[in-house]
């Protein structure tokens, strides 16, 4: 029997909290897994950033990024690092970088999804550029915006075409604000979307893998009241809706972590945001369900690396278009995505795995975040975040709501 060892990266920025928890649940796991006749360990390591030649071997199995959508050393290094040297990552950089929400609405439309009406509209200005002015005398159509408004219907929404962060976002009611809202949004390049209203249920699905969290989200409260502590009580067969449709979209893109936002209206479900490959993670979001987030990530991670898990070389597309392209009801059309998804996911593989070497992960988990390790993360988290004063208040909200989910959960 060899001895081996997988090494997981973390490639991080602004985070603090979640770090620290997976490093620390992992190291109190102590795993030895044999596979295959290896005895395999793991360690963790922080990716650090720096020169490097593109020959270069990484020692890293399975890294787990936060900065390609905004980084690009680190993301042109981890394609290095998967072409070269056959690193698992998620998520799927390429993917990452091309796929952002637009050609989400348009792939998802074309796989059948409700996607409220949507129109794109050239940007209102531009930065200079030698051949702009010619491009547009020669072929921008004028075009009349009330009339576009009418087409769209109130409300609306006016938003970025790749937006994230609520940047740019705005609720349009009239032709006027319409308007002045369009006039302001300056260089963006700007989609306008039929509003889902009214809607009974906002609900944000986290998945991780193939592990999909469904949470009701309100998106007028406060930061750290957005993510509520319930999940809706959303009816079984919803819930099993929301789940594939999370997972459809996150095995088309190749994204192993990301979150989609959908509205509930009349008892149907209409995606509006699921584009978010790189989820929040952090202890100030996510409170409740924080715990929930270090066991999916560890999880998914360690079966990447036990298992040499192999990166996609493509997304391939073709075999949901075949779906798509049948008379089947909807329904049963995303039964197929989902089916599709959960291959592309190894579901069977990894529950076994998680069976058969994770069964002490919700011991260790529970046992840990009663410590004062937990404790001083959250607090190292609300002390980044918060002003002096005020970091007492919020480090015991958030401890209150994870000891809230110990008591929900206890194994
Ligand atoms: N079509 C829509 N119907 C109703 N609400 C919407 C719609 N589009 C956006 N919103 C609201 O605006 C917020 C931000 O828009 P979203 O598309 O999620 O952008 P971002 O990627 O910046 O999060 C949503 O969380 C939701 O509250
Ligand atoms: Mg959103």
């Amino acid at each position: 029997m060899a001895d081996v060892r997988r090494v997981i990266g973390l490639s991080l920025g602004a985070d603090l909290c979640w770090p620290i928890c997976y490093e620390e649940v992992l190291d109190r796991l102590d795993l030895n897994v044999e596979i295959e006749g290896d005895s395999i360990r793991f360690d963790v390591e922080r990716v650090t950033i720096e020169p490097f030649y593109l020959r270069q071997p990484v020692r890293y199995d399975v890294v787990i990024d936060r900065l390609t959508h905004w980084y690009g050393t680190s993301r042109e290094w981890i394609k290095k690092a998967i072409l070269m040297d056959g690193l698992y990552v998620f998520n799927n950089p390429w993917s990452i970088q091309s796929n952002e929400k637009h050609t989400s609405y348009c792939a998802m439309m074309r796989l059948g999804m409700p996607i409220p009406t949507t129109w794109m509209v050239p940007p209102k200005s531009y930065d200079s550029r030698a051949d702009l002015d010619i491009t547009l005398e020669r072929y921008a159509r004028m075009f009349d915006l009330a009339e576009l408004g009418e087409k769209v219907g109130y409300p609306m929404y006016i938003k970025p075409y790749d937006g994230g962060g609520w940047a740019g976002v705005s609720r349009i009611g009239t032709a006027d604000d319409l308007q002045r809202l369009y006039d302001e949004s300056g260089t963006y390049l700007m989609h306008l979307q039929q509003a889902v209203d009214p809607h009974d249920l906002f609900i944000r699905c986290v998945g991780l893998g193939p592990q999909v969290r469904v949470v009701r989200y309100d998106p007028g409260a406060a930061l750290h009241d957005r993510y509520t502590t319930d999940d809706g009580a959303v009816p079984d067969d919803q819930r099993q809706h929301l789940v594939d449709t999370t997972l459809t979209i996150n095995s088309f893109f190749g994204w192993d972590f990301n979150s989609c936002e959908a509205l509930r209206q009349d008892d149907a479900w209409f995606p509006i945001d699921f584009a978010n490959p790189c989820p929040d993670s952090q202890v100030t979001s996510l409170h409740y369900h924080f715990p929930w987030l270090i066991a999916a990530n560890l999880r998914w991670s360690l079966f990447c690396a036990a298992t040499r898990r192999p990166m996609r070389p493509n997304l391939d597309w073709q075999p949901y278009f075949d779906i798509a392209d049948t008379d089947a009801p909807y329904e049963e059309k995303l039964k197929g995505y989902a089916a599709i998804a959960r291959d592309r996911l190894q579901t069977d593989a990894f529950e076994a795995f998680c069976a058969e070497h994770l069964s002490h992960l919700d011991q260790v988990l529970w046992d840990f975040f009663g410590t004062d390790t937990a404790h001083d993360a959250v607090r190292l988290k609300v002390g980044a975040m918060y002003p002096d004063h005020e970091v007492d208040e919020y480090t015991e909200k958030f401890w209150s709501r994870i000891q809230q989910w110990r008591q929900d959960s206890a194994p």
